[in-house]
C-alpha cells in the first residue's frame, strides 16, 4: 500500500510544532527558567537547543524520512534488529505518556467550563483535590471512577482517535492546521491581557532577572537539557514517525530549525504571560512573586484559578481562554504520541492502521481510566516521575551513542540531509550529537543514579 503523506510542507511543520508545543511549554518552562537562573537560564537553554534539541531533531527527521517507517521499522531498516528495540522502547514510553497526558487534557477541558462561573470558589486547592478529583483514598488505591474526569476523558479519546482514524493528511494535518493557529491567537490574547495587568512588571522582573552565578551550577545545565528534550518531543519516536510521511525531497534541516525555534518562541511567550499573571496576583495579595510561583498541576489548576478569581472584569472569559489554550496545546501533542504507537504496531504486525488504532488507542484509553479514579492523581505522579527520570533523556542518550558511535550512521544521515537541504550540516552537527550531547546526558544519568542511591 502507498505510504500516507502530508499534503504540504506547511502541514508537516505545523504537525511537528503541534507535537512540540504542549503542556510542557505552558506549565513547565516558565517555572524551570525561573528556578534555574531566571534571565541567565536562556544561556544554557539556547546551548541545549542548539547542541542537542535541534541536532537530534534533524537526526530523527532524517531517519524517518529516509527509512520511511515509524521508529522501530526505521531503526530496523537502518541497522537491523540490534537497533529496532530502541524504537520499541521509545514507542512504549510514548504509549504510557499518552495514558496520563490525556487525563490532564480532560482536566483542562473541565476547567474551561468551570471558568465561566468560577466554579472552584475561593479555596482552589481544596476544590481541585476534594471536590473535583475526590482524592479521598490512600496512595495505591483506586477508589471509584470520578465521573467529572471520566466524561471529558472519553471526549479527549474520541477526538484524538477520530482524528487519527481520518488519516495523516485528512486527520492529523488538518487538525493541526486548525488547532495550532487557533492556539496561537487565543494564547496571544491571554498573554497580552496578562502583561497589561497591574503588577505584571513585577512578575516579569522576577522571571527575567538574571542570576548569573547560577550559570556555574551544573544542575542548571542539566535542567536546560532535560527541558529541551521534553519540550521538543525528541527521543520519543514521534518525530521519526511524523517525518516518515514526508515526500522524498523535503528540506529536513530547515524544517527542524523552524520547529525548534517556533517551539521556543511559544515557550518564551508562555513565560511572559504566566509570570505577568503571577506578578498581578502577588501584587494583589501584597506578597512576593516567589510566594506564588509554581509549576505543573499546582500552577495550572490551583494558582491560575486564584488569579482568575481576582481578575478585573471578564474573568470567566480569561479563564476559559487560558484553559482552552492548555487543551489545544495538549491535544496536538497527544495526537502525535498516539500516532507513534499506532503506526509502530500496524507496521510491525502488518495489520491495518485502523485495527492498530482500535487496539492500541483503545488500550491506552482503557488504561487512562486508572488516572480518572479517586486515587488517580497518585498514580499519575508516580508514572510521570519514572517516565521523566528514566524515559526521556535516557532514550536520547542511548540513541545518539548507538547511531553515531556503535552503528556509525552520522555521515550517511548527514549526506542524506545535505542532499535535500539549503542548509549544510557542518562539522558542528556531528560534534554536538557525538560528543557534547552524550557527555551532558551521561552526566545527567550519573547524577540521577547518585540521587537515587542516597
Ligand atoms: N512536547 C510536549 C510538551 O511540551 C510533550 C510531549 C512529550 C509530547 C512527549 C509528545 C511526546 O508538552
Amino acid at each position: 500500500m502507498e505510504r500516507s503523506q502530508w499534503g504540504t510542507r506547511a502541514g508537516f511543520v505545523m504537525a511537528a510544532i503541534g507535537s512540540a508545543v504542549g503542556l510542557g511549554n505552558i506549565w513547565r518552562f516558565p517555572y524551570v527558567a525561573y528556578e534555574n537562573g531566571g534571565g541567565a537560564f536562556f544561556i544554557p537553554y539556547l546551548f541545549a537547543l542548539l547542541t542537542a534539541g535541534i541536532p537530534i531533531l534533524i537526526m530523527e527527521f532524517t531517519i524517518g524520512q529516509k527509512f520511511r517507517g515509524s521508529a522501530p521499522l526505521s531503526f530496523f531498516r537502518m541497522s537491523g534488529k540490534k537497533l529496532e528495540w530502541l524504537g520499541w522502547w521509545a514507542v512504549f514510553v510514548s504509549f504510557i505518556i499518552s495514558c496520563y497526558y490525556a487525563v490532564i487534557i480532560a482536566w483542562a477541558i473541565r476547567y474551561t467550563i468551570f471558568s465561566f462561573n468560577l466554579a472552584w470558589g475561593s479555596d482552589t486547592e481544596g476544590f481541585l483535590f476534594n471536590e473535583f478529583l475526590h482524592l479521598t483514598v490512600q496512595p495505591g488505591q483506586t477508589g471509584g471512577i470520578v465521573w467529572g474526569v471520566f466524561i471529558p476523558l472519553a471526549f479527549v479519546w474520541i477526538i484524538t482517535l477520530g482524528i487519527l482514524f481520518a488519516g495523516v493528511k485528512k486527520g492529523i494535518e488538518l487538525a493541526n492546521r486548525i488547532f495550532i493557529p487557533t492556539l496561537v491567537v487565543i494564547f496571544l490574547i491571554v498573554v497580552l491581557r496578562a502583561v497589561t495587568l497591574d503588577g505584571a512588571l513585577m512578575g516579569l522582573d522576577a522571571f527575567f532577572k538574571p542570576n548569573i552565578e547560577e550559570l556555574m551550577n551544573p544542575a542548571v545545565w542539566v535542567a536546560a537539557y532535560g527541558h529541551i528534550f521534553f519540550s521538543l518531543s525528541v527521543a520519543f519516536a514521534i518525530m521519526i514517525t511524523y517525518a516518515s510521511y514526508l515526500p522524498k525531497k523535503s528540506d529536513l534541516t530547515n524544517n527542524a530549525f523552524i520547529t525548534g525555534f517556533a517551539n521556543s518562541a511559544f515557550e518564551l511567550l508562555a513565560g511572559i504571560g504566566i509570570f505577568a499573571a503571577l506578578g498581578f496576583m502577588a501584587n494583589q495579595q501584597g506578597v512576593a512573586v516567589a510566594d506564588v510561583a509554581a509549576a505543573g498541576v499546582g500552577l495550572a489548576f490551583v494558582v491560575f484559578p486564584q488569579i482568575i478569581n481576582e481578575f478585573p472584569g471578564f474573568n470567566g472569559l480569561f479563564g476559559a481562554l487560558f484553559f482552552l489554550s492548555l487543551t489545544l496545546a495538549g491535544l496536538t501533542s497527544l495526537i502525535s504520541i498516539t500516532e507513534t504507537y499506532v503506526a509502530g504496531v500496524s507496521e510491525k504486525f502488518g495489520i491495518s492502521r485502523n485495527k492498530s488504532l482500535a487496539f492500541g488507542g483503545g488500550l491506552a484509553a482503557l488504561i487512562s481510566i486508572l488516572f480518572a479514579t479517586q486515587g488517580g492523581l497518585y498514580f499519575l505522579d508516580v508514572v510521570d516521575y519514572f517516565i521523566n527520570q528514566f524515559g526521556v533523556a535516557f532514550i536520547g542518550l542511548v540513541e545518539v551513542i548507538l547511531v553515531v558511535w556503535v552503528f556509525r550512521k552520522a555521515d550517511m544521515l548527514k549526506g542524506h540531509a545535505d542532499a535535500i537541504s539549503d542548509i549544510r550540516l557542518g562539522g558542528w552537527w556531528k560534534i554536538c550529537l557525538g560528543i557534547v550531547t552524550p557527555i551532558v546526558l551521561g552526566y545527567m544519568m550519573f547524577g540521577l543514579f547518585k540521587v537515587n542511591l542516597l
